[in-house]
């Protein structure tokens, strides 16, 4: 008996872990997009005042980075919980990976811009990249 009250034990504790580990995928992500909303929001002035880009070249780096590491944070079963993630996303993952790539190249291009002191380049990457490509994957894989 003991030895079964034991085994129970161990495998409701391992449960919990999964559960947990899973609760931190999505935590760390959302805290992440967070992060990259700010980035968008702190490069938003300075497009509209068609200012000097490069000091925003460190922001697009962390944005590169992180996007890099996106689809990884979408495992298999972590549409559950608290997220705003669509079932989409896993009926389609390279979908949804390919509107990641696509965000990637258009970030590319901003940071080309930035680097380069492009004012009016980096204004209009700007302008294409919130509702093009946030919105590109926003629209058919995050819920409202
Ligand atoms: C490839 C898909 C994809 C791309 C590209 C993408 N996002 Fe998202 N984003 C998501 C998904 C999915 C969620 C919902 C995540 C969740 O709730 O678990 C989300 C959520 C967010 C959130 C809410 C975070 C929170 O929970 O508080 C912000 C802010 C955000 N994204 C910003 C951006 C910005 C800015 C861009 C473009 C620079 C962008 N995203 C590009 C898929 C994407």
């Amino acid at each position: 008996m003991r030895h079964w009250g034991i085994a129970v034990a161990i495998g409701l504790a391992a449960m919990a872990g999964a559960a947990f580990a899973q609760g931190d995928v999505i935590a760390e992500r959302r805290a992440g997009l967070k992060r990259m909303g700010g980035h968008m929001e702190a490069m938003k002035p300075v497009a509209d005042s068609r200012g000097d880009p490069k000091p925003l070249e460190a922001r697009i780096d962390d944005m590169i980075a992180f996007y890099r590491t996106l689809p990884a944070r979408f495992p298999a079963g972590s549409g559950t919980g608290d997220t705003k993630a669509l079932p989409a996303i896993w009926q389609d993952f390279p979908r949804f990976e390919q509107a990641n790539t696509a965000l990637l190249g258009q970030l590319a291009t901003l940071k080309t811009a930035a680097a380069s002191g492009n004012a009016a380049g980096f204004a209009e990457a700007y302008a294409q990249t919130g509702p093009q490509f946030c919105g590109g994957c926003h629209r058919p894989f995050r819920a409202r």
